[in-house]
């Protein structure tokens, strides 16, 4: 089958690790289940599993890719949740210390076919798009958990965004405003920012800027280059949710001070439970919302999609199509 692959692991040019080609079919475990799949988003965890984070050369060739969609052997459409819990636990699947997501340990969503544990398939509801389906499973689950599990906001509340164009930036944009919360974001670029506007972003702001007041939830996966910006935003009792920190993890003050003297809340997020996936895939559908889709490529194409993202130019999230 077509599937596109780590080959090797390259900290500096993640894009000369990546290959695409064929790979062998997958065996199906007893317990298991074979997509055949319809779409799959890229994430910058892609990116990262290019440059050998969370990804180590014993394990490769490793197919990416954690978003996906597609149709089982018998016949049933349905979403992937990439979250895979060691043999024996029980609980959030997310607290397992032993879990993994899908292109880690097990290979990816980037291909024709992926198997993962029957327990991880969400239905597909009728009528929701390839594209929407096959974008759901990382970026958008990470951003609902941390919007309504984690932020502790209620609607009217403002919740700042870092960063734009992102896919979980997009994501949070595009919830958070069709539940009532008052988004704001930061961009490193202007129309960048007023795309998060037309998207259902209140305002835009450059990156550091000073905002005319505090606000209630900072939404970090900027790292460094944001964390004294996102401290200074908050109101004294708030909360930032920190997902992951794209331009790295030392920021040049970690702001201790400020945030015992403020009591902030900091609070790290990572994807979500295969509940709050349902509850998303719902929220989703019942709303009609559509994820900003950057671009769909065929699978054939996803070199073109990966250098989008290692170079941080997409908007939203770039979709690779598979099969009919
Ligand atoms: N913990 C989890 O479960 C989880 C799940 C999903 C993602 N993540 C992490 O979250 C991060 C974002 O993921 P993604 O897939 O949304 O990535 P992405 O699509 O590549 O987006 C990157 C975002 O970071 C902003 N950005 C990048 N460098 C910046 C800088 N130097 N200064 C200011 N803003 C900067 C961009 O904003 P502008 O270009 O608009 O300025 C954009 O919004 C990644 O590090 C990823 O690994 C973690």
């Amino acid at each position: 089958m077509l599937a596109a692959y780590a080959a090797r692991i390259s900290p500096d040019d993640p894009l000369s690790a990546l290959e695409i080609g064929e790979r062998p079919d997958p065996q199906v475990p007893d317990g298991w289940t074979r997509v055949r799949l319809r779409a799959a988003a890229l994430n910058h965890h892609d990116v990262w599993s290019l440059r050998g984070v969370g990804l180590s050369a014993d394990r490769l060739p490793m197919i990416l890719g954690c978003d996906g969609a597609g149709v089982t052997d018998d016949g049933r459409e349905v979403i992937l949740h990439s979250v895979i819990a060691s043999p024996g636990w029980s609980g959030d699947e997310t607290l397992d210390p032993r879990r993994s997501l899908l292109s880690e340990l097990y290979d990816g969503t980037c291909a024709e076919q992926v198997v993962l544990p029957s327990s991880n398939l969400v239905p597909k509801p009728e009528g929701m798009s390839w594209a929407t389906a096959g974008s759901l499973s990382t970026a958008w689950l990470t951003a609902y958990r941390m919007l309504f599990s984690n932020a502790g906001v209620s609607p009217g509340d403002t919740v700042l965004v870092q960063g734009a164009g992102g896919g979980v930036a997009t994501a949070l944009v595009q919830l958070g405003s069709a539940a009532g919360l008052r988004m704001w974001v930061t961009s490193r670029d202007a129309e960048r920012g007023q795309r998060a506007v037309a998207l259902g972003a209140d305002r835009a702001f450059a990156s550091g800027e000073r905002l005319p007041e505090r606000v209630s939830a900072v939404m970090e996966s900027v790292g460094a280059a944001t964390w004294s910006h996102s401290v200074n935003s908050l109101n004294p009792g708030g909360t930032i949710v920190i997902c992951g920190a794209t331009s790295g993890d030392a920021p040049a003050r970690a702001e201790l001070t400020k945030i015992f003297f403020k009591q902030l809340r900091v609070v790290g997020s990572t994807m979500g439970t295969i509940g709050e996936l349902r509850r998303l895939v719902d929220l989703v559908d019942r709303q009609g919302i559509s994820p900003v889709i950057d671009a769909e490529l065929a699978l054939a194409e996803a070199r073109d999609g990966f250098a989008r993202v290692a170079a941080g130019e997409s908007f939203g999230k770039i979709v690779l199509t598979m099969g009919a």
